[in-house]
């Protein structure tokens, strides 16, 4: 579906978004603020900033600066489950957000107030049924997010691999990839099972631009196959480094603790004290299975073109390695 260039992609999304290349940076807590998400938009890709670890007033800053940083779109990434929801909804219309990318609930709360203001919604899933029920919905893109991704993941535990052409299948609204990809190979091959762009989260956090602690940054890049689980799945499953809150937690649900205790081990403030203090024992270090194989820090926009460029020669020559 559509068609490239060495200079972008024409298919729905880039249409549906007004981007050059169908690359999408996550929306990622303690990690994408406005200097990411207008890095990614200028360098072509679809910059999105992370409201879930945002009080609405620091949401609304970040907002205004990505508009003055860029002339490009961006989008807003909000988890439904956040407390103060109103406000943060009422911030995006206010500011004239154009798109929004929704999370973790039902997106037949949102999506209806966000269309009548203009704005293009795209939810995130991780299986082919809640993609019809977004399709249902009338949200204009879907998000099918597998296994492999960093952060808060499905309960089913499809791997991307599976769910791409499950999805594919079950909607015929615009679909987007992610979970696992890092490179423009791991785009190519997410676009032959029909996806129409990529996000990626975890190849993002390892940027310049990424407000993610330093330490945090390394401890990815050094990260082998193997390193990162998926864990805490009586509460909220969520994928991230293997450490020494993560033994806590293990052993925790070894000795079969109530989902109270497991609460009060997790505490408040676990992902801040990790990715963004840079406490890297005692905090939730989320990350995806592809952290294996990112090996350098650099910036966002030399990831959009590097990906871009991996993507049109593996698109050109998929068999020459
Ligand atoms: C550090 C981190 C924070 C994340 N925070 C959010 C979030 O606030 N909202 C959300 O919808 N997804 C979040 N995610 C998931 C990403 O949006 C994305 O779908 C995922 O990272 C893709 O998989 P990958 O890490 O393999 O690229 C987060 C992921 C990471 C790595």
């Amino acid at each position: 579906m559509g068609r490239f260039t060495d200079d972008g992609f024409e298919n729905r999304i880039t249409q549906l978004f007004g981007i050059r290349y169908p690359i999408i940076q996550a929306g990622m807590i303690w990690a994408s603020g406005w200097r990411l998400a207008s890095a990614v938009s200028n360098a072509g890709g679809l910059g999105i900033i992370g409201a879930g670890s945002m009080y609405p007033e620091v949401l609304r800053e970040n907002i205004q600066k990505c508009k003055q940083a860029t002339d490009k779109p961006f989008a807003v990434n909000l988890p439904l489950l956040y407390p103060e929801i109103e406000k943060q909804v009422d911030i995006i219309i206010a500011e004239k957000v154009p798109i929004v990318f929704t999370s973790a609930g039902n997106p037949k709360t949102w999506t209806a107030k966000f269309k009548e203001h203009g704005i293009i919604v795209t939810h995130v899933v991780s299986s082919a049924k809640f993609a019809k029920k977004c399709e249902d919905a009338g949200v204009d893109a879907v998000v099918a997010e597998g296994f492999e991704a960093g952060g808060h993941n499905g309960r089913e535990e499809t791997t991307t691999l599976c769910l791409i052409p499950a999805v594919r299948a079950a909607v015929s609204i615009p679909l987007i990839a992610a979970g696992g990809i890092a490179t423009g190979r791991g785009m190519y091959a997410m676009m032959a099972l029909g996806a129409e762009a990529v996000q990626m989260g975890s190849r993002f956090v390892c940027t310049y631009e990424a407000s993610s602690h330093i330490a945090f940054k390394e401890a990815v890049i050094a990260a082998n196959e193997g390193d990162t689980v998926l864990t805490l799945k009586k509460l909220t499953p969520v994928r991230l480094i293997k450490n020494q809150f993560y033994q806590k937690v293990q052993e925790a649900e070894n000795n079969c603790i109530s989902v109270n205790e497991l609460e009060n081990i997790l505490g408040h403030g676990r992902a801040k004290k990790g990715m963004f203090e840079g406490d890297l024992n005692e905090g939730e270090l989320e990350i995806g299975q592809v952290s294996s194989i990112i090996k350098e820090i650099m910036s966002s926009a030399d990831v959009v073109s590097t990906v871009w460029g991996e993507f049109v020669k593996a698109a050109k020559e998929p068999f020459v390695f």
